[in-house]
């Protein structure tokens, strides 16, 4: 899941984000910036793997979109010096579909299985044999007469993905050896990323403009990345290609990006919780209604990050602001607001 589609400044950004995406990404560990705890766990597994001769074990991941999962897979995929097959659940609506990818991968391959929440309960049950066994069971004929051939499939090495890990069934998520969690990066790791980027780009940034762009990033490479091609835009229209803190800061105003990140709808949440719910709790899909936007882009681009910020709650009955939150929109958050929420 992107926010592509959501930039309203540019309607060619989606576009232009792939293409510019498979420029910057990072093609092994040692490139990927951040993440440290991930970063080594997975290297570990890569290399026990490489020391035992054998396939790495399953690897699930997980985070909020452009944390770096695709980015990952591939450079599992590089490390081994293995082939790797791209599908996603939405793709896979039959269980014969994951039949004939499994039955195609050659010995070692990596298997990114992007957005695996999303496949069907069918599909699933032929994942877990295949994952176990390496061996999926074949349905030939139908009614009485059916029966399941077992076919053979070469070890492969899955690598799962999902901005959703709660959504996974237990017995999915237990057959993934090893489980990445990716979290929002700290402005230094953004800081490497934007200057990498710029590097690659033959972007030169006066000093101190990395610093804007990475704080001002969401915790997010991938928006990190594309703050720096739209700032670079408004240097070249704007400001004779001087790439300073003042421009970019300017430039990311005109983009209506703030101070600590939050972007349109990021702030058009927070707004609609405080100024039209008092404060909350309100459900998410009423919430949802309010500002315009699917249940699923709310809970799983805008939320996460608010919650990390410490903007925003979740609490059994409904999504609260904080104080914080409140105090970021410059409004006084109303005594009102049921103090019990507060743990108080
Ligand atoms: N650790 C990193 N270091 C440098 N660049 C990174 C890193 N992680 C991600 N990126 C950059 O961010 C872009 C988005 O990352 P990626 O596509 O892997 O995200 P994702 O987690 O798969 O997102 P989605 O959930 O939307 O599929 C990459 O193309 C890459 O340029
Ligand atoms: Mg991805």
């Amino acid at each position: 899941m992107t926010r592509a589609d959501e930039d309203p400044m540019d309607p060619h950004v989606h576009d232009e984000d792939a293409v510019a995406e498979s420029a910057l990404r990072p093609v092994s560990l040692a490139e990927f910036a951040g993440q440290q705890r991930v970063s080594d766990q997975l290297g570990l597994v890569l290399d026990a793997a490489r020391h035992r001769g054998m396939v790495p074990d399953h690897v699930l991941l997980s985070g909020p979109p452009g944390l770096g999962k695709t980015t990952l897979a591939m450079i599992i995929a590089a490390e081994m010096g293995a082939p790797i097959r791209i599908s996603s659940g939405p793709a896979i609506q039959h269980a014969g579909d994951l039949a004939a990818i499994l039955s195609g991968l050659t010995s070692g391959e990596v298997f990114f299985l992007d957005e695996i929440h999303r496949m069907s309960r069918p599909a699933e049950e032929m994942l877990y044999l295949a994952m176990e066994d390496f061996r999926v069971d074949v349905v030939v004929g139908k009614g009485p007469g059916a029966t399941a051939i077992p076919l053979e499939i070469p070890p492969f090495t899955l690598v799962g993905a999902t901005t959703r890990a709660g959504l996974l069934p237990g017995p999915l998520r237990d057959r993934f050896g090893f489980t990445g969690q990716l979290d929002f990066y700290d402005t230094p790791a953004l800081r490497g990323i934007v200057q990498r980027s710029s590097r690659l780009l033959g972007i030169s940034l006066s000093a101190g403009t990395d610093e804007v762009i990475a704080s001002r990033s969401r915790g997010t490479p991938r928006i990190a990345n594309r703050l720096l091609r739209r700032v670079r835009d408004y240097a070249q229209v704007r400001a004779d290609g001087r790439l300073t803190p003042a421009v970019a800061a300017a430039a990311l105003e005109l983009y209506e990006v703030d101070e600590l990140g939050l972007d349109r709808l990021d702030r058009a949440v927070l707004s609609a919780l405080c100024e039209r719910f008092n404060g909350g709790p309100v459900g998410l899909s009423t919430l949802a209604m309010a500002v315009g936007e699917e249940r699923e882009t709310v809970e799983e681009v805008a939320e996460p990050f608010l919650v990390r910020q410490g903007f925003l709650m979740r609490t059994p009955r409904g999504r609260v602001a904080t104080a914080r939150g409140w105090a970021h929109l410059g409004l006084t958050m109303p005594s009102s607001v049921e103090p019990d929420l507060f743990g108080g």
